[in-house]
């Protein structure tokens, strides 16, 4: 049974993302854990960070260490063959032409979300005990993470009566709306992915060894971003661990050209350490210089790692739960940091849950025990939203409340 560290690390474009994960991955293979490191930003700059050349598969650039940048082509070709073939068809049947039609046979996004089950697949390996994630940024990442869900409903619903439904509608198709409805290798590529990557959220989500680190810049806008994106993986039921607050002006730079920029770096500073509390809140300087190779990058993982250690759980709290209570009620406790009432909106289809904060989705599976029961109100209390269910009265079945 493989059970190995993963940290994920993200955040806002050029905010050091890769220098930290390049940081924290030396670290981990100094302190004696078979470390890889994997770029799934499709801007990679691992290589250049780490300063050796690498390839779509793990390459050796340090004792204990690989390093790997993932080509997200070569990984859809793997997971999606059979699918992209019947689109790629059915688009050309159409009048699209063969590079487009390929071209089109991949989802916005959908690449990236092949190159994370590489993680999967060296988490089943063994072959490390630590895995080190240099992420896309924010809204990507986050996107693709959520994904999973929607997986989870298809395996659920849709593949059970598949066989039905296609028998039913072939001819359908065929007559009426003049497409091809796909082979049994289609559905069952798309059924193994869909398996596949409800396996890579459970792993995300085992908060005893899996967590997301937050890098961001002491400047107002990426704060705003990270305090945002740190909601919506609480959201999404996946741990911050760390926050890591990367190019902190020093000292000397109080005074003079840089004076403006410093005081303001302050401010920031006190609003990250306010915000993201109880998480560990992690700095590293503005260096003196690019933060290439492998001495420049101890210097900074010197200066974020100090007095822990890089690879351990800095947090392990995330606090959504659900809470049984008496009388027929039961709770759920979302923690929802930096939400205002106003964004949240809720509703119970079932035994999902709908929460909606801002521009984001996410459906909680409620378990059995909750099919009798309807949402009875919500309310925020100690940073986290409650949501309390009644069990409905006998004879009646739970419906949209
Ligand atoms: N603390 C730092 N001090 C100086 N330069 C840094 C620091 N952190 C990162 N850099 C440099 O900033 C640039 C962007 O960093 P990078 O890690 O590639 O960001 P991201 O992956 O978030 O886009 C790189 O040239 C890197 O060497
Ligand atoms: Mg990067």
């Amino acid at each position: 049974m493989a059970a190995g560290r993963i940290i994920l690390y993200t955040g806002k474009g050029g905010v050091g993302k890769t220098s930290v994960a390049a940081a924290t991955a030396r670290r981990c293979a100094a302190a004696g854990l078979r470390t890889v490191v994997m770029s799934t930003d499709p801007a990679h700059s691992l290589a250049d960070a780490l300063d050796v050349a690498l390839g779509p598969g793990p390459t050796e650039v340090a004792p204990l260490l690989h390093g790997q940048e993932i080509q997200a082509q070569e990984e859809m070709e793997r997971h999606w063959d059979a699918v992209s073939d019947w689109l790629g068809e059915l688009l050309t049947e159409r009048g699209v032409d063969r590079i487009s039609a390929h071209e089109l046979t991949v989802p916005p996004g959908m690449d990236e979300l092949f190159s994370l089950l590489q993680i999967k697949r060296h988490d089943a390996s063994g072959d490390y005990d630590a895995i080190v994630v240099d992420c896309a940024p924010t809204g990507e990442t986050l996107r693709l993470l959520s994904f999973p869900d929607i997986c989870t409903w298809w395996l659920e619903k849709v593949f059970p009566v598949r066989g039905r439904l296609v028998a039913a509608a072939r001819p359908l198709a065929k007559t009426m709306l003049d497409v091809s409805l796909p082979g049994e290798a289609v559905f069952a590529e798309a059924e193994r992915l869909a398996a596949n990557l409800v396996d890579m959220n459970q792993i995300l989500r085992d908060r005893t060894r899996t967590s997301i680190r937050l890098v961001a810049t002491p400047d107002r806008m990426v704060v705003k971003e990270a305090m945002r994106t740190f909601t919506y993986l609480s959201l999404y039921g996946y741990l911050t661990d760390a926050v890591v607050v990367n190019r902190v002006l020093p000292d000397e730079a109080a005074d003079g050209y840089f004076a403006g920029w410093h005081a303001n770096q302050r401010e920031q500073l006190e609003l990250v350490r306010d915000g993201f509390a109880p998480v560990p809140v992690l700095t590293a300087p503005h260096m003196p210089c690019e933060a290439i190779g492998g001495a420049a990058l101890d210097v900074l993982g010197d200066a974020v790692f100090d007095g822990v250690e890089a690879q351990a759980l800095l947090h392990s709290d995330l606090e959504r739960e659900l809470v049984s209570g008496e009388n027929g009620r039961a709770t759920l406790r979302l923690a929802l940091p930096f939400a205002e009432r106003g964004d949240i909106d809720l509703k119970k289809v079932g035994l999902e849950v709908i929460v909606r904060v801002g521009g984001q989705k996410r459906t909680v599976m409620l378990p059995a025990a909750l099919a009798g029961y309807e949402t009875a109100g919500a309310r925020f209390a100690d940073g986290a939203l409650e949501v309390t269910f009644e069990r409905l009265a006998d004879g009646r079945t739970a419906t949209a409340s």
